[in-house]
């Protein structure tokens, strides 16, 4: 698939981008008392993570390969990866949804912490495995 970029981002960069917003989200985590740094950086954190799929997806598209990947389910590890990828991007938008309903006096915090569970499961796998596919 021919890249949508003027200029090749190397592999190494999307690598070391995942490591530092995997970092910011456990940041995130341990401030969770703290409301406000928790909710900003945790908004950041997740627009950091789409941004960086835009910016996959315009140099190898991702969507595409994706979606491919998802017909041949050949190759195992990337079919994995893609896997807990797309588990983060969805509990990505359950714990903003959740953590806003929160915010909003209305949300359920037992709820925000399994789902924290989940996504730093599925978000620390997505890391593990990046490295590799
Ligand atoms: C995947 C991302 C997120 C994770 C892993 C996460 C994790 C957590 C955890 C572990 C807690 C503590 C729960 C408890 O005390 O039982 C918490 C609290 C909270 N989260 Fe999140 N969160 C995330 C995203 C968000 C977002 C995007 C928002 C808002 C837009 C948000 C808003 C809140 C609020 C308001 C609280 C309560 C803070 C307080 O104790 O006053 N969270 N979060």
């Amino acid at each position: 698939m021919r890249s949508l970029l003027a200029f090749e981002i190397p592999k190494l960069a999307f690598d070391v981008a995942n490591v530092v917003i995997f970092a910011a989200i456990l940041v995130g985590v341990a401030l969770r008392r703290r409301r406000l740094a928790h909710v900003r950086i945790m908004t950041a954190s997740f627009v950091a993570d789409v941004l960086m799929v835009a910016v996959i997806e315009l140099q190898r598209g991702a969507v595409a390969k994706t979606l491919e990947q998802a017909r041949t389910v050949s190759d195992g590890l990337l079919s994995f990866h893609i896997f807990v990828s797309v588990a983060s991007l969805a509990l990505w938008v359950y714990q903003l949804v959740g953590g806003r309903r929160i915010l909003h006096g209305a949300g359920s915090l037992s709820r925000h912490r399994a789902g924290a569970w989940a996504f730093l499961v599925f978000r620390a796998t997505n890391v593990g495995t990046a490295f590799f596919v």
